[in-house]
């Protein structure tokens, strides 16, 4: 049974805009994904089904949405995103970009040029992913840029290629002729967007009110404000909520779970935001990861390997740092870092705000110190020190797009050659993100030295008894824990520098 939602939207009907015109859907489940309703009830089959798991990238679509800054355009996987995440934004398949003229898109224009389609299951998926980085050198999404097209923007490196491209998979063409593809399309005549033109297209979809979608006994919930939000889940708290449906679409698409009633997060406008409070970086928990990512990286340069490594651009455009973190994952990849650095999460209820220590969220496997009627509302993350020396590693068979067998954060303060402070966070050794509390109390108070790490290191077989599983052993897992702690003390011994060149000049310039 669903409860009605104070300051509810009357009219159950979900409203987007698609080909130049509001499109509105009142008969679909809740979790009728946005590639399912493309395919079989629209019959705009350009979109792919590969996976249906956010992997391969075949689905990929871009979606357009009001911000306060303006309009955003972002790839995403439509196989993972259910429909009334819809409600109130733009959506953009293969099939919208040829021009009036009939003249093909220029990066579609490009894709036949350099032959980047064979068997073309992947293709349109790859058109999208390149179209969404094309836009961002249209001038209007990339000040920077500062031409009004394509065309005349500086060309395009090819790590930032990599970043658009790595949600996308195929099996044919062995990449090149679509990277190839990538560098043409910004030689062809450009053709520029009208975000103006979207920006008032969207206007008159915008709400105040939650928006409440009902379909045979399910509901959709998507409260617009933090206050509207304490008074859905207060009054819902048995509801599953969804940020970026990034683990959440899985168990629909893969496990053919019922989820029940939902109440959807993207909507929230206070979740959206990072702030600086009390000489601390605010992120909330709405934020994506792509932007989450990509502000924190703005103080810890070192970070940025991570943000390439999690995941894939679409998956990070709209998977959430609170969901990463409240998900609790034993390998999320967020979580370690963050408790190293001594990050905070606030939850929020109807009695108001929580705070405490990320670790102290994690009880046991994927079980929080949460109340049913609270969720989490932003984490805080305590900006660098005097002397503070940070890194983090993930460890997986592919660079892009898989998840973390072991991931492991150092944060150590360093008073000349004395340790004063250590934090320590491992991923994938235990049934919850954790602390080496044993490593790290032989360090502490210690000299950054080889003979006190190594005594270290051995300490840490009692603070993780890791199990085996497809992605690593247990005995591999130890072993190369073991041997991150040493490289992390290589790379920051006393007479190492502060910050090694390991940032990577793109992602964080
Ligand atoms: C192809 C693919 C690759 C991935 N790769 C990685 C990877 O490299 N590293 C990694 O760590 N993860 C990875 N993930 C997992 C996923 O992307 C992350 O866990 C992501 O951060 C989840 O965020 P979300 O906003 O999508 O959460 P959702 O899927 O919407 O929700 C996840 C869980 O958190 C709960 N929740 C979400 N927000 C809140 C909140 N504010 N308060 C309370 N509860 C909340 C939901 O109820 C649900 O239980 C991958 C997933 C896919 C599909
Ligand atoms: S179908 Fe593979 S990512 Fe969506
Ligand atoms: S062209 Fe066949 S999978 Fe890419």
């Amino acid at each position: 049974m669903s409860t009605p939602a104070p300051h509810s939207t009357a009219d159950s009907v979900i409203r987007f805009y698609y080909r130049g015109e509001i499109h509105t859907v009142d008969q679909a489940a809740p979790t009728r994904t946005i590639l399912q309703h493309l395919r079989e009830d629209l019959h705009c089959t350009g979109s792919k089904e590969g996976c249906a798991e956010g992997d391969c990238g075949a689905c990929t679509v871009v979606i357009g949405e009001q911000g306060p800054d303006g309009v955003t355009l972002k790839s995403v996987n439509s196989c993972i995103q259910f429909l009334p995440t819809l409600d109130g934004k733009a959506l953009y398949t293969v099939e919208d970009l040829k021009q009036d003229s009939g003249a093909l898109h220029p990066v579609q224009q490009a894709m036949v040029e350099c032959h980047g389609s064979q068997c073309g299951f992947c293709t349109p998926g790859f058109v999208m992913s390149l179209w969404d980085l094309y836009l961002k050198h249209d001038g209007s999404q990339a000040p920077a840029c500062g031409s009004a097209g394509a065309g005349a923007c500086q060309p395009l490196q090819r790590k930032e290629i990599d970043i658009a491209l790595s949600g996308n998979l195929c099996r044919c063409t062995g990449y090149r002729p679509i990277i190839d593809a990538a560098h043409r399309m910004g030689e062809l005549p450009a053709v520029g967007f009208d975000r103006q033109a979207l920006q008032q297209a969207l206007q008159p979809l915008q709400r105040d009110d939650t928006f409440v979608y009902k379909h045979d006994g399910q509901t959709f919930y998507a409260p617009r404000t933090l206050a509207q939000l304490v008074e859905v889940r207060a009054a819902n708290p048995a509801a599953r909520i969804l940020a970026g449906s990034t683990d959440v679409g899985l168990w629909v698409t893969k496990q053919m779970r019922d989820l029940g009633d939902i109440i959807y997060l993207g909507q929230v406008s206070e979740l959206n935001a990072v702030a600086m409070r009390e000489g601390q970086l605010e992120i909330g928990a709405g934020v994506t990861l792509n932007d989450a990512y990509a502000e924190i990286c703005k103080h810890y340069p070192e970070l940025s390997e991570m943000w390439q490594r999690f995941a894939s651009l679409p998956i990070r455009n709209a998977g959430t740092l609170g969901g990463n973190v409240a998900n609790g994952s034993p390998i999320g990849d967020s979580p370690p870092w963050l408790i190293a650095l001594g990050a905070q999460v606030v939850l929020r209820g109807p009695a108001g705000q929580r705070v405490m220590p990320l670790e102290a969220l994690y009880l046991d496997y994927m079980k929080k110190d949460m109340q049913a009627d609270e969720f989490v509302e932003a984490v805080r993350i305590p900006l660098p020190h005097a002397g503070q020396r940070f890194r983090t590693y993930k460890l997986a068979k592919r660079f892009d797009q898989d998840i973390s067998a072991v991931c492991a954060a150092f944060s150590v303060t360093l008073d000349g050659h004395k340790i004063s402070d250590i934090r320590i966070a491992f991923g994938g050794m235990a049934a919850t993100p954790k602390r080496a509390a044993l490593t790290e109390a032989a360090l502490r108070g210690r000299a950054w030295s080889e003979s006190v790490l190594e005594n270290a290191v051995a300490l840490m077989t009692d603070d993780y008894k890791p199990l085996s599983d497809m992605r690593a052993s247990s005995e591999y897992r130890m072993k190369t824990s073991q041997n991150l702690l040493r490289r992390f003390w290589l790379e920051t011994r006393v007479d190492a520098p502060l910050r090694s060149d390991q940032v990577n000049p793109f992602v964080c310039a």
